[in-house]
């Protein structure tokens, strides 16, 4: 049994995990476009492959698939899940499975204001979100929104270009700067993160972590702590299964006043999957049994509340 992890980047504790649930009877296989990308060290091999922009990309990771015989492939960053997802058939055809959601919902999770109206029209808290400012201005005059608000590109990650906004020429300024820029309503209370495996046979939800988020810094989770909530879990599990999420994913969750929102999801394993793992969610074990055919049962919750996560920076020396 063979992994391929595309676009590893500094994704070295993945890596571990995959190497550890194979334990030996397999390889990990990585790559990214750059010799500086200190997770391909921990793999068993890697490729250094042109930026998945590139014309004929997909072909030099089929073959990379065909060569090493991978069964399953995924990837790391967001706009690399799409792309994976278009081409699962032409995977298939060289014996590998894409580790992943369907396109479309690749593509909505790419897009904050696409999840918006799916959330809205399937009846799911969320915040308010607008792409036209001139609605959101009107709803303001209207009593129906109010500052502060989130500004930030619509298909933006890692909190980049995200600002607070307390009045209407901060947003009039933003707006004639950038396009794709989206209006969301501020949720003021805890941040959660969920991590949520969808069982790729049976297609229902069989692990779910939660934590509370405690510290961010750019764009990541530092500090959390873990929790329970069986509402949350079930909330989860139905917006899971109704929108067809397959594989790992990641949610943000926030909860005000005691209801939860559901925020954005990214269809992959997220920067902060270590704290599910080091807590016993061990979703690599769940990839690889479906990878063998095989159901995963259900064990969502499975886990101890109060573990706290701390992140720090680990460095890698080494002649290239
Ligand atoms: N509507 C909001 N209310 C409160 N905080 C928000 C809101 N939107 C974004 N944030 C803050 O900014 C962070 C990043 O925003 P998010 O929508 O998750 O985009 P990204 O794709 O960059 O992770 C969130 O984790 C949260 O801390
Ligand atoms: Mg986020």
């Amino acid at each position: 049994m063979n992994i391929l992890i595309l676009s590893s980047g500094t994704r070295n504790k993945v890596v571990q995990y995959f190497k550890a649930a194979l334990a030996g009877q397999g390889k990990v296989i990585c790559t990214d476009m750059s010799n500086l990308a200190p997770s391909i060290y921990e793999a068993d091999k890697f490729y250094i492959v042109p930026r998945m922009t590139a014309p004929g990309y997909i072909d030099v990771i089929l073959d990379i698939c065909k060569k090493e015989q991978v069964d399953g492939v995924l990837s790391l960053i967001d706009p690399e899940l799409s792309l994976l997802a278009e081409n699962r058939d032409k995977f298939k055809a060289v014996g590998t499975q894409v580790i992943g959601s369907s396109y479309q919902l690749c593509e909505m999770s790419l897009d904050k204001f696409q999840m918006f109206r799916w959330l809205t029209e399937h009846g799911y808290r969320c915040a308010q979100s607008y792409m036209d400012k001139e609605i959101f201005f009107a709803d303001v005059a209207a009593g129906k929104a109010k500052y502060p608000v989130f500004v930030k590109p619509a298909r933006g990650s890692a909190s980049i270009a995200i600002s607070k906004v307390y009045d209407r020429e901060t947003v009039e300024l933003l707006f004639s700067h950038s396009d794709g820029l989206m209006i969301q309503e501020f949720l003021d209370g805890q941040e959660i993160g969920a991590d949520v495996y969808i069982d790729m046979i049976s297609r229902e939800v069989v692990s779910i972590f939660t934590k509370k988020k405690i510290l961010m810094r750019a764009g990541e989770t530092d500090k959390a702590v873990s929790f329970r909530d069986e509402n949350l879990f079930a909330l989860i599990k139905q917006f899971v299964e109704e929108a067809g999420f397959l594989g790992q994913i990641d949610i943000d969750i926030f909860q005000v006043n005691g209801e939860y929102y559901i925020s954005e999801v990214n269809p992959r394993f997220g920067g902060g999957y270590p704290h599910a793992y080091e807590c016993g969610c061990n979703h690599m074990e769940l990839i690889l049994n479906n990878l063998r055919g095989k159901a995963n049962p259900c064990r969502i919750g499975m886990y101890e509340e109060g573990i706290c996560m701390m992140k720090y920076n680990e460095v890698m020396v080494k002649k290239i």
